[in-house]
């Protein structure tokens, strides 16, 4: 077939939909509400499936849905091969991936396998069971160290705060064993040296293969080995520019070892008919350290954080754009771009923060309250470079309303461990985890058919929701839009290669594709090149035709 510029949804088997695909991720608990009950569920994403539709995306990726007492909303899986009541049933899974590739849209699972959750079976019957049983085996139980094996077995800490290690209690009441957790004490770690949880996380693959998702999102890649001796860790200290001091690799992320497990993954996924992907969220830099998780017998991407990160001005994207295209290109990977997520703060907040502050866990509302005009100007301005890159890039639901972090969320209601477990000094990820609006003047915003929000959704939601947006020329949700529109019927746009342009030093121009893509990081406008013809722009141009202060155009290069 000869139609390079021209991507369909229902494209031969032969093609790899993932190199280029724009990929969004679905929240289950706040995308949409069916029941009532203030927490979002599956009924309620089929129910607005069509909304993607009309966005113009290629697949969902789906936060956990599976049995969960929720102590890290869902990353704390009890069964890995069911629903949980809050978000349906099984068959209500099947429903939704039939009815996603009835309207052309893949469906991607997340699969937490670094831990499971304190409630999961296995780790019921390691603490039922003895120190040095097969069951224990399963997970990473050690002795304390000190007199009476009162201090946890090493110095690691917990990504959530608090130490890594909580102590047991045996039958008979008195102290036992600690277990290793590097996230919550509801989320045990796996013991990947095990033959028995490799041999269980193969048969959750095909479990969901079988149930036809085309791929999975895989949460922690980077921790799944720890280092053998479980060696104490000196955590760096900050500097006073808040950059950590650079030195040797911990002893719980980015182990070698990690990469066997993958292997075997993608053989598993390759034996299966159709194309269906790994996706590695894996928090590793530099950027070829993390290349690694996508050699050609690994998984297919990983989640770029580093370009995340990277400061609001010219040189630090162009600088993070070309290291991330050339650690790729080097393993023959696609690049991906991601903006947005559920752990951190959403783009359209981060952006407002002065350029190069790092990136705070949470804004509450004692702190200074960021400039929404200017954080929603920018990230407009930085998807539309995003979705020119070359690559397959991930949106998260609400950017494309141009959604804010929450960021005066009243501390009662904050429900992420985080904020407990650091004695209440980091407030966490709850802002960015807000139900979206649908429609301004229905109960909840229309988040469903009754008031309740599982966490509280502010007045100024109304403003942003999709009812508000759709059709009106210049929204956000029409900027999307329009983008996904061009990208996927034309002008080779995600595709590259990218080539330079010259420009002033505060301005990024490239061409791709048939397109010429500049944005203006300075404080002045710019003329744009002589002849070329604007096709799309994040905001209006000045009234001489001028490309003013962070604003990214999209324009058609000049015949020649
Ligand atoms: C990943 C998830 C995050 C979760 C953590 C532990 O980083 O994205 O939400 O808390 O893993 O599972
Ligand atoms: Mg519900």
């Amino acid at each position: 077939m000869n139609t390079p510029l021209t991507r369909t949804r229902d494209e031969g088997a032969d093609t790899e939909w993932w190199r280029d695909a724009v990929i969004y991720q679905i929240y289950p608990r706040s995308f949409a509400d069916s029941d009532g009950d203030g927490i979002g569920d599956l009924p309620g994403v089929i129910a607005r499936l069509d909304h993607l539709v009309s966005l113009g995306v290629d697949a969902v990726w789906l936060s956990p849905f599976y049995p969960s007492p929720q102590a890290d909303a869902g990353y704390d899986v009890a069964d890995y091969r069911d629903v949980d009541p809050i978000f349906g049933r099984l068959a209500d899974a099947d429903q939704l991936i039939a009815q996603a590739h009835q309207r052309g849209i893949r469906v991607i699972v997340d699969l937490v396998p670094n831990h499971t959750s304190s409630a999961h079976a296995w780790f019921v019957e390691a603490l039922a069971a003895a120190p040095g049983s097969p069951a224990r085996d399963r997970y990473v139980f050690r002795d304390g160290r000190g007199p009476g094996g009162d201090e946890p077995p090493n110095s690691w800490r917990s990504v959530f705060g608090g130490p890594a290690w909580t102590r047991t209690t045996d039958p008979d009441g008195t102290p036992g064993q600690w277990y290793l957790h590097l996230f919550d004490a509801g989320q045990p770690d796996l013991n990947w040296d095990n033959p028995q949880v490799r041999d269980e996380f193969v048969d959750i693959l095909r479990f969901w293969l079988a149930r036809g998702v085309d791929g999975f999102r895989v949460d922690v890649a980077h921790g799944l080995v720890k280092q053998a001796d479980l060696a104490d860790w000196h955590y760096p200290a900050e500097t006073t520019t808040g950059d950590h001091v650079a030195q040797a690799r911990p002893p719980m992320w980015d182990q070698d070892g990690v990469h066997e497990i993958y292997r075997q993954w993608r053989a598993v996924l390759d034996a299966h008919p159709g194309q269906q992907i790994l996706v590695a969220e894996a928090w590793v830099q530099p950027a070829e350290r993390l290349a690694a998780y996508v050699r050609p017998d690994e998984m297919h991407q990983a989640f770029n954080f580093e370009y995340l990160e990277a400061a609001w001005s010219a040189a630090a994207q162009r600088t993070v754009i070309d290291r991330s295209l050339a650690a790729a290109d080097a393993v023959g990977a696609p690049t991906t771009w991601v903006l947005s997520n559920h752990d951190v703060l959403r783009h359209a907040t981060r952006l407002a923060l002065p350029v190069g502050t790092p990136r705070p866990n949470g804004i509450g509302a004692g702190d200074p309250q960021p400039d929404t005009a200017l954080g929603l100007r920018r990230a407009r301005a930085a998807t539309l470079l995003m979705l020119a890159l070359p690559g397959s890039a991930y949106l998260y639901q609400g950017e494309e309303l141009g959604l804010p972090e929450h960021t005066t969320l009243p501390d009662e209601a904050r429900q992420d461990p985080t904020w407990r477990r650091t004695g209440h000094t980091e407030r966490g990820r709850d802002g960015c985890r807000v139900p979206i609006p649908w429609e301004a003047d229905s109960p909840s915003y229309g988040f469903g058919p009754t008031d309740a929000s599982w966490l509280p959704q502010p007045p100024v939601w109304a403003e942003y929701a999709v009812d508000r947006q759709r059709d009106v020329p210049g929204s956000t949700f029409e900027m999307y839009r329009t983008a996904l529109r061009l990208r996927r019927d034309h002008h080779g746009l995600g595709r590259g290669p990218l080539r330079w342009l010259e420009s002033p030093d505060d301005v990024l121009a490239f061409a791709v594709g048939a397109v010429t893509v500049l944005t203006n990081f300075g404080d002045a406008p710019v003329p744009l090149p002589p002849g070329v013809e604007p096709l799309h722009a994040s905001g209006p141009l000045t009234d001489d035709g001028q490309l003013p202060t962070d604003v990214t155009v999209w324009a058609r290069q000049p015949a020649r």
